[in-house]
């Protein structure tokens, strides 16, 4: 697969951004409309380490909804709900999604919140649950959406850190098979957190209706229907526009901070420069809007360009068949669909002749994107062949928003290597890092860093938590933003993304710490020491798998203790966690002060070479883990 044939667009734009960074986004700026332009560009002296556009005042939902009405666009479909689950399908046009959102806005309004209040949004993918975040940034409120296979007890940590005046949920998710009653699950969530909102708006679903707890929850959509019309209020484009939390290290998860101005500005230039496609154009990321692809690609990125923006309900297999992403981009005339490679290698599974995909008109379909891990060229190669369509990988992370490298079907520069994550997109500058921070030449694995000042939408800091965003990010490489994940740079400046740094796994696409995990198996009676490794799987890319040593005269046996574990995780973690198996091992492989090595774990894991760290107190130990991590590997 070579490059697109105009890839030397890409190569001048890059050259252009490197020789004058506060030109490209000043330029990229002008496609947002402010309600008093910025002062600066950017400004060093700012923040943690800098922040984009100050003194700039803006609306972001007045950028993704009202502006499109006011320029012609209101009969066009903002949102199409396409869900299997129930049968609907659904267009909400933009002047509709102007009518609902302002009408949600002046509900929420009248439930007292406002500017830099925050908002919890846990709900499935309804169409609601993107009104609800747009409703909020027409207020200048900060939402914060929870994705819906967590548990009540990983909710309830968010409630507690965000510390919501109000909660918008709905009284079930569908997965295939099971109705999530989410009514128990945010009432015990709430339960749980200190903190307690004031109000909740539940969308009752004809599917499951719940209980509406007095003097604290109301219907939904009658709120919005009694809501007076609420108008964009202007924020500052440093004010938050939302907290997302995602997986640190350990179970207390990171809030990434997201502003107004440089999300605005850079998901909206995103759209054409990344996926070459602007106003009127139908784009499908096949995500849930709990994760960062659903914030950026189902919602604000296709708004603020004037796309039309599919919100699939459903899977990409068994909903009915692996058929369902080619019957959705037919029958809605995707251009460029945006997946998950776990979602199109469930596909390749199921159908790998592509039988289903022949059954349908892909004939205005233009490019399939993929990222949330790494992609096996296999996989790659599959859906290219299919498809006959460039197939385009993109890295990126929920702390930037949008993609660190990739291939930019705007400048020209699509398809990609398989296995390769792209070149950096412009805007960073991209560079992979020894242990001491020096520059690795070429074709050599380090950690990938990217030079600050990060670009616009990128975190300018964690929620409340400047400390704990230099320490996690920025002090092990000075003057860099580490990504935590190891790769290399050809020779050409194509990345290629291998692993993480640390002890975050991505298990079907979903991200997920191995120490919040650990927390869990630790704390059950039998187990003395544990550690959580990601074993490699052909549909999931990893699975975790529990390493446990029990204590001495543990009463149970080891498959009732194991059970009780994968059981455990799920009440507290969440159906996502995916934890399915615990191993019994005699112990596990530790330095002679105690600490376990689970940085070597990690490389057994993933099948890499390793030293036998000098430290270890007993090498032999080694043998057992390689043999018990090998046969967990699917
Ligand atoms: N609400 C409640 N539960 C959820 C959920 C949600 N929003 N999403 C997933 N779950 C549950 C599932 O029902 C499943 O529960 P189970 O253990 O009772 O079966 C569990 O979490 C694990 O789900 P998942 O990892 O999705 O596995 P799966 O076997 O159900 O499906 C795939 C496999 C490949 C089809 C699926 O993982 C998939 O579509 N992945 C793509 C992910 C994606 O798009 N990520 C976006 C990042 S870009
Ligand atoms: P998340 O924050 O959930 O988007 O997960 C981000 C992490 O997923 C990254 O740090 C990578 O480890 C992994 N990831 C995302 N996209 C890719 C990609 N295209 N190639 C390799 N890894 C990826």
């Amino acid at each position: 697969m070579n490059a697109g044939a105009g890839a030397q667009r890409y190569e001048e734009t890059y050259a252009a951004w490197q020789r004058d960074p506060e030109g490209f986004w000043a330029e990229a700026a002008r496609g947002i409309a402010w309600e008093r332009a910025p002062e600066r560009v950017f400004d060093p002296s700012l923040g943690v380490y800098g922040r984009w556009f100050p003194g700039g005042r803006l609306n972001t939902c007045f950028n993704a909804v009202d502006r499109h009405v006011a320029a012609g666009r209101g009969e066009q479909a903002a949102i199409l709900y396409d869900s299997p689950m129930t049968g609907r399908i659904e267009a909400l046009s933009y002047a509709a999604l102007q009518r609902r959102v302002s009408k949600l806005a002046g509900a929420l309004a009248a439930l007292g919140v406002g500017r830099g209040d925050r908002v919890v949004i846990y709900m499935p993918m309804v169409p609601e649950a993107a009104l609800a975040m747009l409703a909020c940034a027409r207020l200048g409120a900060i939402h914060s959406v929870v994705f819906g296979g967590f548990a009540a007890a990983e909710l309830a940590a968010r409630i507690a850190d965000a510390k919501p005046k109000a909660i918008l949920s709905a009284s079930c998710g569908l997965e295939p098979g099971r109705v999530v009653a989410y009514k128990p699950l945010l009432d015990a969530a709430i339960a749980l957190s200190p903190h307690k909102p004031e109000a909740c708006l539940i969308l009752q679903r004809p599917e499951h209706p719940c209980a509406l707890t007095p003097g604290r929850d109301r219907d939904f959509l009658e709120a919005e229907a009694e809501g007076a019309p609420h108008p964009c209020v202007p924020v500052e484009a440093t004010d938050p526009l939302y907290i997302l939390y995602t997986s640190g290290t350990t179970g207390k998860p990171k809030g990434i901070l997201r502003d107004n101005g440089g999300h605005a500005v850079a998901l909206h230039n995103s759209m054409g420069m990344v996926y070459g496609v602007g106003a009127g154009d139908v784009f499908w990321a096949a995500s849930d809007v709990g994760w960062v692809v659903g914030h950026s690609y189902i919602v604000y990125g296709p708004l603020l360009a004037g796309c039309t923006s599919v919100l699939y309900e459903g899977k990409p297999v068994g909903t009915p068949d692996a058929g369902a992403f080619w019957r959705v981009s037919a029958q809605h005339g995707v251009k460029v669909l945006f997946a998950a490679p776990t979602a199109i290698r469930a596909i390749k599974k199921e159908d790998p002749q592509g039988a289903l995909l022949a059954r349908h008109d892909l004939s205005r379909l233009e490019a399939l994107y993929l990222a949330g891990e790494r992609c096996d060229p296999d996989t790659a190669i599959w859906a290219h062949k299919l498809l006959n369509k460039p197939v385009v990988d993109h890295w990126w992370q929920t702390e930037t928003g949008w993609a660190i490298t990739g291939g930019f079907r705007g400048l020209g520069l699509f398809p990609m290597r398989p296995g390769s994550g792209g070149k950096a997109a412009p805007g960073y500058a991209v560079v992979a890092l020894d242990e001491a921070g020096r520059e690795v030449p070429r074709g050599q694995i380090g950690s990938l860093a990217v030079r600050l000042p990060l670009p616009p939408s990128c975190l300018p800091t964690l929620w409340q938590a400047d400390d704990r965003f230099r320490e996690s990010y920025l002090e092990a490489f000075p003057g860099h933003y580490n990504t935590g994940d190891a790769g290399m740079i050809d020779e050409e400046g194509y990345v290629w993304v291998m692993s993480r740094t640390d002890d975050i796994i991505n298990v079907a696409g979903h991200r997920l710490s191995t120490g919040a995990m650990e927390e869990v198996l630790a704390s059950h009676p039998d187990v003395a020491e544990c550690a959580v490794v990601g074993v490699k799987d052909s549909l999931k890319g990893q699975v975790p798998l529990g390493l446990v040593v029990l204590k001495a005269g543990a009463a149970k046996g080891e498959a009732e203790i194991a059970r009780e574990l994968a059981a455990m995780v799920r009440e507290r973690i969440g159906p996502v966690a995916a934890f399915r198996e615990a191993r019994v091992v005699s112990r596990l492989p530790k330095t002679r002060s105690g600490k376990i090595l689970r940085a070597t774990l990690r490389k057994i894991a993933d099948g890499e070479d390793y030293v036998v760290p000098p430290t270890i107190d007993d090498p032999a130990i080694l043998e057992e883990m390689e043999a018990t991590l090998r046969a967990a590997m699917r």
